[in-house]
């Protein structure tokens, strides 16, 4: 290169970014005054009927002027079917879709290049649906085990919680489809949800229950939120001012729209003038919902103001012009191999190895003749069932055919369904009667099981089990299962459990019983086809716990502290002691921790350092270390960084996880990892000041494999 080039060439790359800059700012001012000129030529009445649903999932437009109305779909499993009017199925036959593995699984993978490949691959798939609000990711906080959306969230932690929910936000709209993101906010339980009020103090609130909705605001750059159904102290969170104003609005800077839940919005002028910016729900007449002739009446009567009527329509302009009416949108694509590969991928990076004791997996294939399959599980599909989002799949490999598909042609594979799987509406909805143990068919497994060289045995959940709208009544395994896996390993001690759940499940009795325990989830389109690969060690398992069992539900935080699930108020008496945080913080030992999993290999830490002892509140701390493959396969490590604050000046959790990497290590190998975290990180919120303070002082950075198995520790000191 030319002596002279130099600085010519760092101007210009200098140059580069502050033009894009320069038109992103001419472009967002031109976007502003196209919606400025577009609300000049609205009616009133034309206002109103964009803010408010005209069917289940859309908004009426203004045709008078070419604006469409605003399509929105569920997640998070995939682009739900097409329904009619009271919620049955449209009966079409071109909204099929890839139903991807559910939140938990995804969290599980602990992999956020996959949160994205997820999130792009469902943009895509909704932009050839016309779908162009995606009602996903959801992410509220697991606080208790028994909520019956755990399977939809992703993760007990809110720093997991939110790099995840981070990267499937920008990877939908990517395609330039909203992500919506749900449920803002403390919607931590189904029971009462929609008339319950949550006492929560303030600390808790900042940093557990809401720093993931600020990365998907912040950083993310969500186009839209949804307000929760609950209410928070006292308020609707659809008319609850300090979220949706103060915190969302002004604090955050979001711009984008305030969707309510469906029929989660409760009054006119509080939620119009709060923030509420669009209010949907599901039946008619759309004419009476507070958003269409109440409001219109409210704005006439001088209850609301043109200006914030304005103003919401200003901001679903905002969002249209960034998807419906975007220039050069992408194109889109649906149930394409490539989001087949990517709903496989998460499912074998989400599949957890809990316990693997005689060495049995992976599956010598070769030398298997005979395998026994048990299980109402091994047949069961899951893109639908129960109440809320699901997907019209395709297709779903359910574990037999993935079995029948991966293992080698000569081995024999017999079926016996072992417990039947029914879950029957009591006199409401909330209450459920579920199917017992059956003797008979429990015999025929067990002779099956016997006259078998191996078995595999799938048992948990199923949706219809699971599910939106209420919670589980215990953490027992349903249908009557441990009559079953007892009979089966008394058969048959050659036996693999395989246990498909969205949520942690009362498995004690099996942890000692077995020798062999595999964790799958709902697990997508792909879900036989991955979890075969897996069994058959074509993939290393690399899923480790998005969030704790406990050893009994009543050593849980909620549930330790009687604070579950109130009745109309539920206090958080347990603070911002979640998960983790309180099993290590009161030293209770857990059934399987957060952040648990096994794989084929072993990994051993090493050489923890950090880049200097010592940091500002402004710089950012780099920990290294060196991780070894020590066993005979390739694999995936997931390595955690938590932090812990001895001596602080506040109360805190024994330790927080702060950052996390996975890492790919060959036989034999050994990775170098990197970890970084910012110094403002450590920050607790402090509720005098209603400021994010970072104590001085020492600091253990602890690294492990798990939250229970730290393996490597250092310290720093913060000036
Ligand atoms: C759920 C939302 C969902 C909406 C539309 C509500 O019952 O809470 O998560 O997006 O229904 O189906």
């Amino acid at each position: 290169m030319k002596r002279n080039a130099l600085p010519f060439l760092v101007s210009l790359l200098l140059f580069i970014p502050t033009c894009f800059v320069a038109a992103q700012t001419s472009k967002d001012q031109a976007t502003q005054q196209k919606i400025a000129a577009v609300i000049k030529q609205l009616t009133l009445e034309e206002k109103i009927a964009m803010l408010h649903a005209n069917g289940i999932f859309g908004t009426a437009g203004v045709p008078r002027l070419n604006i469409p109305g605003l399509m929105t779909d569920d997640g998070p499993l995939g682009v739900r079917e097409d329904v009619l009017e009271g919620w049955g199925s449209a009966k079409l036959t071109t909204d099929s879709a890839t139903y991807f593995p559910n939140g938990s699984a995804l969290a599980a993978t602990w992999n956020p290049a996959l949160s994205y490949d997820y999130g792009r691959a469902v943009g895509e798939e909704a932009r050839a649906r016309k779908k162009y609000v995606m009602l996903a990711p959801a992410f509220n906080i697991a606080r208790t085990p028994l909520n019956g959306r755990t399977y939809e969230y992703l993760s007990e932690d809110p720093y997991l919680n939110a790099k995840l929910a981070v990267q499937s936000v920008k990877g939908i709209q990517s395609q330039n489809i909203a992500a919506c993101v749900k449920h803002y906010a403390l919607n931590n339980q189904e029971i009462a949800r929609g008339s319950v009020s949550v006492e929560i103090d303030e600390r808790a609130m900042q940093e557990i229950y809401l720093p993931a909705f600020k990365a998907t605001i912040i950083e993310g750059n969500a186009w839209t939120i949804m307000s929760a159904y609950n209410k928070l102290r006292g308020v609707y969170c659809s008319e609850n001012p300090y979220l949706l104003k103060t915190i969302l609005k002004e604090q955050w800077g979001f711009k984008g729209i305030v969707i309510s839940d469906w029929g989660g919005t409760h009054t006119t002028v509080a939620a119009a003038n709060n923030g509420l910016d669009l209010e949907m729900g599901s039946n008619p007449p759309y004419n009476t919902y507070y958003f269409a002739d109440p409001l219109l009446k409210a704005v006439k009567e001088g209850k609301v103001s043109v200006a914030t009527i304005d103003e919401k329509v200003g901001r679903i302009l905002w969002v249209m012009y960034h998807t419906t009416m975007s220039e050069n949108p992408p194109a889109g694509s649906i149930n394409t191999a490539a989001h087949s590969k990517t709903a496989y991928d998460i499912a074998t990076e989400s599949i957890v190895l809990l316990k693997n004791e005689k060495n049995m997996l992976p599956l010598n294939t070769a030398k298997i003749k005979s395998v026994a399959v048990i299980g109402d599980n091994a047949i069961r599909t899951n893109h639908l069932g129960g109440f809320g989002a699901g997907v019209k799949a395709r297709y779903e490999i359910t574990p037999l055919k993935g079995l029948e598909n991966k293992l080698d042609k000569n081995t024999t594979i017999k079926f016996a369904q072992g417990y039947r799987a029914i879950v029957k509406s009591k006199e409401n909805f909330n209450a459920i009667e579920t199917s017992k143990a059956d003797p008979a068919l429990i015999a025929e497994a067990a002779a099956l099981a016997k006259s078998s060289e191996l078995t595999i045995l799938f048992v948990g959940a199923n949706r219809d089990y699971e599910s939106e709208s209420r919670d589980r009544p215990d953490l027992s395994l349903p249908f009557g299962e441990q009559q079953l896996i007892d009979a089966v390993l008394a058969a048959n001690p050659n036996t693999i459990i395989v246990v498909t759940a969205g949520a942690p499940y009362a498995i004690n009795k099996v942890k000692s019983q077995s020798s062999t325990i595999v964790w799958n989830w709902y697990n997508g389109s792909e879900n036989g086809n991955a979890l075969a690969d897996v069994l058959t060690g074509k993939v290393n398992p690399s899923g480790k716990m998005p969030f704790t069992f406990p050893a009994d539900l009543k050593e849980s935080p909620a549930h330790a502290l009687n604070a579950y699930p109130g009745d109309s108020v539920v206090t958080y008496k347990e603070g911002i002691l979640v998960g983790y945080r309180w099993f290590d913080t009161k030293k209770i030992a857990p059934l399987y921790p957060f952040g648990y999993g096994l794989s084929y290999t072993n990994y051993a830490y090493a050489g923890l350092k950090t880049d200097k002892p010592s940091y500002k509140t402004n710089e950012t701390i780099t920990a290294s270390l060196t991780i070894s493959n020590t066993g005979n396969y390739s694999g995936k490590e997931i390595v955690q960084l938590y932090v812990s604050k001895p001596n602080s000046a506040v109360a805190r959790a024994d330790k927080e996880l702060k950052a996390f990497t996975k890492v790919l290590v060959n036989k034999a190998g050994k990775a170098e990892v990197k970890l970084t975290i910012p110094v403002k990180d450590l920050a607790y919120y402090d509720t005098k000041s209603s400021k994010w303070i970072v104590e001085p002082g020492t600091y253990k950075i602890l690294v492990g494999s798990s939250s229970a198995q730290i393996n490597q520790t250092a310290s720093i000191t913060v000036q």
